[in-house]
């Protein structure tokens, strides 16, 4: 196992039991995250991505369940922790941007409350002057002024909100941060600046991030490697020169070609046809009744998530025959 990996996911199966069927929202998911490097997670809704981000957390309630893998944090497999251990490490090693952050500050409480409640499960022994420490440093580092602390939700705006939930989520100094489209509900001026305040803490505390958007463009400027889902599979891992210039998979092409060209927001659009369902699946593979280079295999064999490129991790049988040492 390599050292510099913060976190390892294996073969990772999380799936729904609905009363229509078993969804199945992440299937054999594989991606590594190294120490302080920013990762873009996208897809279509409901390709999984937000199913990932409770995983790795612990957080996945029922009807879901892990139904396989490993998740290693700093080589532990931190599916095997009971409640008590996942709570500790969450917030602390790990935590969340959730989905739709803002809505979930608590109306009736102050912000710096927040903040400290966050803290104060995890029994870190901190003192009343240490927690207010804490608060001063978190409300610094995502540029919200001291008085915001003793605020309710109410009195701010989105951004506030937002950078107020940033606050919450990286109190504890977690070497790894998950935001789950941390910018979809802001105008794109409050977007950019939330995007380099994460990047500026991210940067200073040296954690790694994993970004979940919709938002092409946002996501070319702020991260390292991007990593592509469709219905609820890994499409293509890959740094983000060969994701953009050189896209494997025919979804991520698709994806990047739908982009407006010189346009500032870059939403996903135009790609013909609908996603499969989590819980009725298309044999082979899941992307061939929507892709234009689907051929032999593809309607039959699952592609293998293969390292086609260096670096660059695709399921795609466009690619199975090259990578096959020459022979001659
Ligand atoms: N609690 C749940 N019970 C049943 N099915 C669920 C549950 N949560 C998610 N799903 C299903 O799992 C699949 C993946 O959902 P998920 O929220 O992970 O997608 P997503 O990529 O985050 O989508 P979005 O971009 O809309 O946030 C979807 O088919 C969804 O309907
Ligand atoms: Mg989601």
């Amino acid at each position: 196992m390599s050292r510099e990996h913060i976190l390892q996911i294996k073969n990772l199966d999380v799936q729904y039991y609905t009363d229509a069927g078993i969804v199945y929202a992440n299937n054999k998911i594989n991606l590594e995250l190294k120490a302080g490097e920013r990762l873009g997670l996208v897809g279509e809704s409901g390709s999984g991505k937000s199913t990932l981000a409770l995983a790795i957390l612990g957080m996945i309630k029922p009807p879901g369940g892990i139904a396989g893998g490993e998740i290693l944090l700093d080589g532990r497999d931190i599916t095997k922790l009971d409640e008590e251990e996942t709570r500790q490490m969450r917030g602390r090693e790990i935590s969340m941007i959730p989905q739709g952050a803002m809505n979930s500050l608590n109306p009736v409480m102050r912000v710096k409350d927040q903040i400290i409640d966050s803290v104060i499960d995890h029994e870190l022994g901190l003192g009343k002057e240490e927690m207010e420490e804490m608060v001063r440093y978190a409300l610094e580092a995502v540029e919200l002024d001291r008085t915001v602390g003793n605020m309710y939700p109410h009195e701010l705006s989105g951004g506030m909100k937002q950078r107020a939930c940033i606050a919450i989520a990286i109190a504890m100094k977690p070497k790894v941060i998950i935001a789950d489209e941390p910018t979809s509900a802001l105008d794109v001026v409050t977007q950019r600046q939330v995007m380099q305040t994460i990047r500026r803490i991210q940067e200073e505390m040296g954690a790694a991030v994993i970004m979940i958007g919709h938002d092409m463009g946002l996501m070319a400027q702020f991260v390292d490697r991007l990593a592509v889902m469709y219905a609820g599979q890994m499409a293509e891992v890959a740094p983000k020169e060969g994701a953009f210039r050189a896209p494997m998979h025919p979804y991520t092409q698709m994806l990047i070609e739908s982009l407006p060209k010189l346009g500032a927001k870059g939403e996903f659009h135009g790609i013909p046809g609908i996603t499969p369902l989590l819980r009725d699946l298309p044999p082979g593979c899941v992307f061939n009744p929507r892709c234009p280079q689907s051929f032999g295999p593809c309607k039959e064999v699952m592609p293998k998530f293969l390292e086609h490129r260096p670096n660059q991790w695709v399921a795609c049988h466009l690619y199975e025959n090259e990578s096959e040492p020459a022979r001659s």
